[in-house]
């Protein structure tokens, strides 16, 4: 049984004294959580902050990173390498993200070496796949994923595998606020689990988690989460609102807790 994960992805926002202030609020709203685990990513200057609050947290949140250097230390100036963030308590790390493909130049190349860093430092990668408005739209969604996936997978070792989380995330629903459909995301879960599938065997694609990224809200997150091949979300924009992030993780939490009520039918219902 895989279990949900709803990361919320601050991106470049909220300084270290914002942090205490948005956790406050956030367990205010939701409460005691156990079924879904959450995951906050704050920009690295928030991380020593965040650790410090999330150690009286009631509901038990994980911590992450928006990124890490492929070599574990070195003349690297502006560099943050994994035993570092491991030392501020970090469990999981982003690793390709479009915004970093896009803006910093990053390739599949440097992000299978990142996730094999990761994996040795004992960092849990959070890789980030997707095609563009472009790619979908000359049919190369297949080849796109399947490339991202065999060059950012490539190295890792198959013991390693289990420590993986990939998010499926389209370029032209990132900050748009134009989220796929709940049948264009489950289609590309899907074909997500086939290559694992191929790649580290049947057993791995079952087990491994495939979380859906881009324009998630509070709304849409349950015909998507109702999904078989989605197991949870990556959250940015929406996230930045406690309120709406404890919603997008209530709509998770009543999805493992009343599965019978999510059926394929009931699903294809929901209109996005
Ligand atoms: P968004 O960002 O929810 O604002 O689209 C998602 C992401 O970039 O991870």
């Amino acid at each position: 049984m895989r279990r949900k994960i709803v990361a919320a992805n601050w991106k470049m926002n909220l300084t270290h004294d914002e942090v205490k202030p948005y956790l406050d609020s956030f367990l205010t709203e939701v409460g005691e959580v156990t079924d879904v685990q959450i995951v906050f990513i704050p920009s690295y200057t928030s991380i020593p902050a965040l650790a410090m609050a999330l150690e009286k947290s009631p509901t038990p949140i994980e911590l992450g990173a928006q990124n890490v250097h492929w070599q574990s230390s070195g003349a690297f100036t502006g560099e943050v390498g994994a035993a570092m963030l491991r030392a501020l308590q970090v469990k999981y790390v982003v690793i390709g993200h479009s915004e970093r493909r896009q803006w910093f130049g990053e390739t599949d190349e440097l992000v299978g070496k990142k996730v094999v860093t990761a994996l040795h430092a004992g960092l849990y990668p959070l890789l980030c796949v997707g095609e563009s408005l472009s790619e979908r739209e000359e049919n190369r969604v297949e080849e796109v994923l399947e490339r991202q996936l065999r060059k950012g997978l490539g190295d890792c070792p198959p013991q390693d595998l289990s420590s993986v989380v990939i998010a499926y995330e389209p370029v032209w629903a990132i900050g748009t606020g134009r989220t796929a459909t709940a049948a264009q995301a489950q289609e590309a879960h899907a074909f997500i689990r086939s290559v694992v599938a191929s790649a580290f065997g049947p057993a791995a694609a079952k087990s491994i988690r495939v979380q859906y990224g881009g324009s998630v809200k509070p709304e849409i997150a349950q015909a998507l989460m109702s999904q078989n091949d989605i197991d949870g979300a990556l959250v940015g924009g929406a996230s930045l609102d406690p309120v709406a992030s404890r919603k997008s993780s209530e709509t998770l939490l009543k999805r493992c807790a009343q599965p019978a009520r999510f059926t394929e039918a009931n699903a294809t219902k929901i209109k996005l």
